[in-house]
């Protein structure tokens, strides 16, 4: 199986920090393919999703007929990159990743198209951000397998039908509401990706810290499991860190004391929020009266860009219960005013 990818992470991620140098990217990038799991086995947690997709997959084999487009839809880091990779693997196909921000003319959609081979998979990450003319040229691709493509002007214009081999589309989203009504129908299933539990990322930790020879003990592996917010792409990047800390500060094991102490240095509290989580939270309670508050003002006032804030920071604290989304805005929980000391939402209104 060969994977072709040409995501812009870079940037992305410029745009959120323009200090970020291109090297960095890489890294990140080469570290998380480096630890990517390529089978369902190895592939830890999303267990029912798994089931499904493992008779999916068989059907498709009996068949002799590439599998049904599917669409995967949760928070960022919960493998749905990596779920694409596992598939293909188990199909024993190729599989080409890109995602909708660099398919920005209609040569880039027609371009990746025409170069699938039968039975191949497209992977396209961000789908909800697909323009209109690329979702057009989509449609008869994943419908019936061709490419209406249109020539001349006015009176002159011609349309041509180009066949295209069978292929499977996998489209992953974090934003599944976004996406437009005709696209979502034309994906047989969606499947949602679940935050992991801290059994599941404690699995994961162990197993990255295998492949990267990294000295960690089960305790040491649930402390950082438990700060991770549910997401193994958060879980992976802090046994790297931690790994650092104990190497430098102690004797290169990391263990729960080792793990703790890290984690404490690096001010992600015990239950995973970071610096922007809490700041964004303390904003709230402290000059919104725990809101309601847009989304736009929040993002003003901690200097963040709304979209990371509603893509990266909120779905952790929705599901934690630390924020709400009401049609007026955000607001704080009683449960974020405990956790971060204030002494409840009623109390802290009678001050202002
Ligand atoms: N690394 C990232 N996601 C993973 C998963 N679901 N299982 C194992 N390792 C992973």
């Amino acid at each position: 199986m060969s994977i072709i990818s040409d995501d812009n992470d870079f940037l992305r991620q410029v745009k959120k920090n323009p200090n970020t140098k291109p090297e960095k990217i890489e890294f990140d990038k080469n570290f998380e393919n480096s630890i990517r799991p390529k089978t369902f086995e190895t592939y830890i947690g999303q267990t029912s999703l798994k089931e499904t997709l493992k008779i999916s997959i068989a059907a498709a084999k009996k068949r002799e007929q590439p599998l049904d487009h599917l669409l995967f839809y949760g928070p960022p880091g919960l493998g749905k990159t990596t779920l694409a990779g596992v598939i293909a693997e188990q199909m024993g196909v190729d599989i080409k990743i890109t995602s909708a921000p660099s398919l920005e003319r209609p040569r880039d959609i027609i371009g990746i198209l025409m170069s699938l081979k039968g039975g191949e998979i497209l992977f396209i990450d961000e789908i909800h951000r697909l323009n209109k003319v690329a979702e057009e040229i989509l449609y008869p691709a994943m419908e019936d397998f061709v490419l209406d493509m249109t020539t001349g002007k006015s009176q002159t214009v011609k349309t041509m039908r180009i066949p295209l081999p069978k292929f499977t589309l996998i489209g992953a989203t974090t934003k599944a509401g976004e996406l437009s009504g005709p696209l979502r129908d034309r994906f047989g299933i969606m499947h949602r990706l679940e935050f992991y539990t801290q059994e599941e990322l404690s699995e994961v930790i162990q197993r990255t810290a295998g492949i990267l020879n990294i000295d960690i003990d089960k305790d040491g592996a649930y402390a950082i499991a438990k700060r991770s917010r549910g997401t193994p792409r958060i879980a992976n990047r802090l046994v790297k860190r931690v790994s650092d800390f104990a190497l430098v500060k102690h004797d290169g094991k990391i263990t729960r004391k080792v793990a703790d102490e890290s984690l404490d240095i690096l001010k992600i509290d015990e239950l995973g929020l970071d610096t922007t989580d809490r700041m964004l939270l303390k904003l709230i309670i402290e000059k919104y009266d725990g809101g309601p508050v847009g989304i736009e003002t929040i993002a003003a006032a901690i200097g963040e860009d709304a979209r990371t804030i509603e893509d990266v920071c909120e779905p952790f604290l929705l599901q934690a219960g630390f924020l709400q989304r009401t049609p007026r805005g955000r607001k704080v929980s009683p449960e974020a005013y405990r956790h971060l000391g204030y002494k409840c939402a009623a109390a802290q209104r009678s001050l202002f």
